[in-house]
């Protein structure tokens, strides 16, 4: 497994394999990689097969994390990252600096004004609802940073999960919108027994915070017995069922649960079969996404 820090490699490498006709299968992650995250390595490895390459990026990106977020203490531990990676026979690992990805100079680090930067890619529809509302600068990081990763690393196949459902949604937007010759796959959630979306920020849950972290499964699970119940749901009925559950919990604060269309994300008035739901919970002070559909 080779180990790649700089954009100029990176590209050379990708750029050698597409001249020999080698499919390329990309992972983007943030690091502090969980059984979530390798489902979807083992899914790319799968995509392109054994004469393919597989390509992971570990890269906390800061731009799109908001000035109050947990970006300086976003869990890191490269050394296992790697050791997992190879395990799954990864052919790469591109782990690049701020300095790579946002030309920023050492000694300025942490100083956005001294970047020699100044260009986003920003999806202007699916983007403002959920957690476009709740982090408003986010999603615009994320399409900057993997429209970025997908000019370095040339995939052809890129695989994104579930368990970011609006994020997978406005990339593949992103992808079609400005013709990136790039395959999405979207990847189920993988769960903790007890149903908890596995999340590197799940490590922050100490103690009690754990325990009521399971209620975002419980709600889901509630609304989707409802739906199997009685077909049509009023959304707002079902919204505050879902409020007063979550609730119960003495640290836990809804911040949104929404209900809507999988492919708009336009919400709807009326819950049925086939419809999706989200929700963001704050469990203390560690926020949690979870969804699923109807
Ligand atoms: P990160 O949170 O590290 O997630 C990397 C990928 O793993 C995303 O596609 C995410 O949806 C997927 N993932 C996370 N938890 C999962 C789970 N329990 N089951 C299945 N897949 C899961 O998402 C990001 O990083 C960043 O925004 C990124 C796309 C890398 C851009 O910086």
């Amino acid at each position: 497994m080779q180990i790649v820090k700089s954009i100029a490699a990176m590209q050379r490498l990708a750029k050698k394999w597409r001249r020999a006709g080698t499919r390329i299968g990309f992972v983007p992650t943030m690091g502090y990689l969980h059984e979530g995250h390798l489902s979807l390595v083992k899914r790319a490895r799968q995509a392109v097969g054994k004469n393919g390459k597989v390509v992971v990026s570990i890269y906390v990106n800061p731009t799109q994390f908001a000035p109050t977020e947990d970006l300086a203490k976003y869990p890191r531990d490269l050394k296992r990252d790697l050791k997992l990676l190879r395990e799954l026979k990864v052919d790469v690992v591109f782990v690049p600096s701020d300095e790579e990805m946002y030309r920023r100079s050492k000694s300025a680090r942490g100083d956005a004004r001294s970047t020699n930067f100044s260009t986003y890619v920003v999806e202007e529809k699916l983007s403002r609802t959920m957690e476009g509302a709740s982090r408003p600068t986010h999603f615009r990081g994320v399409t900057t940073v993997v429209a970025k990763l997908f000019n370095i690393v040339l995939p052809d196949v890129a695989i994104f999960g579930q368990k970011d459902f609006q994020q997978a949604a406005i990339l593949q937007r992103m992808v079609t919108d400005l013709n990136f010759p790039i395959k999405i796959i979207v990847a189920p959630t993988i769960r903790e027994k007890d149903g908890l979306a596995m999340s590197s920020r799940n490590q922050y849950l100490a103690g009690n915070l754990r325990r009521q972290a399971t209620v975002l499964w419980c709600a889901i699970q509630i609304a989707q017995a409802a739906v199997k119940k009685s077909k049509r749901f009023p959304t707002a009925k079902l919204k505050s069922a879902i409020k007063k559950l979550i609730e119960c919990e003495p640290d836990a604060k809804l911040d949104y649960v929404e209900f809507f269309e999988p492919e708009t994300l336009l919400p709807v008035s009326t819950v049925k079969s086939g419809m999706h739901t989200a929700l963001a919970v704050f469990f203390g002070k560690t926020r949690l996404i979870d969804n699923a559909k109807l």
